[in-house]
């Protein structure tokens, strides 16, 4: 395929799935050679044949974000296979318990931070070695309107999510004089797996979650995929350390 991206190399975590299997796609139509890394074996080979399908290349990589030595293979193995890496969109994330604080574990709190943010910043420690080899790079973490606002009830999650905007931007500070830009998006309620199965049975929630939004309806992947490619593109060269809302105007009240 070609585009903007001609000769580039992405690597999408989450990619099997919801919001990263569209950035997955919408890299590779812009002409980059696109690592998926995720822990679903079956999805993520079906995103990458996805991606052959319509003329474009990519490849799978089975990864936990969560552990250390899985994300240095992660990127390791994106080199060996394409020579380098261009962008990366740090997106893996679960959406963690909710409810009162004082009745959630200990153990749930672990999970949750262990893969929002513990495993980004895995994945920025060792994207960034590789990136300042090459002199230079762009990576877009996935944080959400839950990492710029409370989200009733979202302890971990919120927690994670906050620092995330955080990583982004003291990433974007010490990286900026190497080449390296570093941004979020933070997406309001996006229709994905995740979100499906966080909202089953219970339509009055999701009604609401659509009717904070002063647009007043949800928003899709591609609208947030859209956004990640911009922000890596050159399009976005003078940008960095920002954290871009995609949430229909929810966090601007
Ligand atoms: N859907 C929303 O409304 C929404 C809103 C704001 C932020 N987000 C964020 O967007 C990101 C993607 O969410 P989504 O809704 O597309 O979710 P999803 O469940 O549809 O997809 C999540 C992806 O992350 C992967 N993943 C989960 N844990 C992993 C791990 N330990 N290692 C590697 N991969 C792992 C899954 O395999 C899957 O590919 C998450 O970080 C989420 O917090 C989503």
């Amino acid at each position: 395929m070609t585009g903007q991206f001609e000769g580039k190399v992405a690597l999408v975590t989450g990619g099997s799935l919801g919001i990263g299997h569209t950035a997955v796609l919408a890299f590779a139509r812009e002409g980059a050679r696109v690592v998926v890394a995720a822990r679903g074996v079956a999805d993520g080979e079906e995103t990458v044949e996805e991606v052959r399908r319509a003329g474009g290349e990519a490849v799978f990589v089975k990864t936990d974000v969560s552990q250390a030595a899985e994300v240095e293979e992660m990127v390791t193995k994106s080199v060996e296979l394409y020579g380098r890496l261009d962008y990366a969109f740090n997106n893996a994330g679960v959406g963690g318990d909710r409810g009162p604080m004082h009745e959630q574990t200990e153990e749930s709190w672990d999970d949750t931070i262990n893969i929002n943010l513990k495993g980004l910043w895995l994945c920025m420690k060792y994207e960034i070695t590789q990136m300042l080899q090459q002199g230079g790079g762009a990576i877009v973490n996935n944080s959400s309107g839950g990492g710029l606002v409370g989200f009733a009830g979202s302890w971990a999650y919120g927690a994670s999510k906050h620092g995330v905007v955080g990583l982004t931007r003291i990433g974007a500070l010490d990286y900026a004089q190497q080449g390296i830009r570093v941004n979020a998006v933070c997406p309001g309620h996006i229709r994905t797996p995740l979100s499906v199965a966080r909202l089953a049975g219970n339509p009055e929630l999701e009604k609401r979650l659509k009717a904070r939004a002063p647009m007043g309806r949800g928003g899709t992947s591609e609208e947030v995929a859209e956004a990640v490619v911009w922000l890596c593109s050159d399009a976005a060269s003078y940008i960095t350390g920002v954290a871009l809302s995609i949430d229909g105007g929810y966090v601007a009240g």
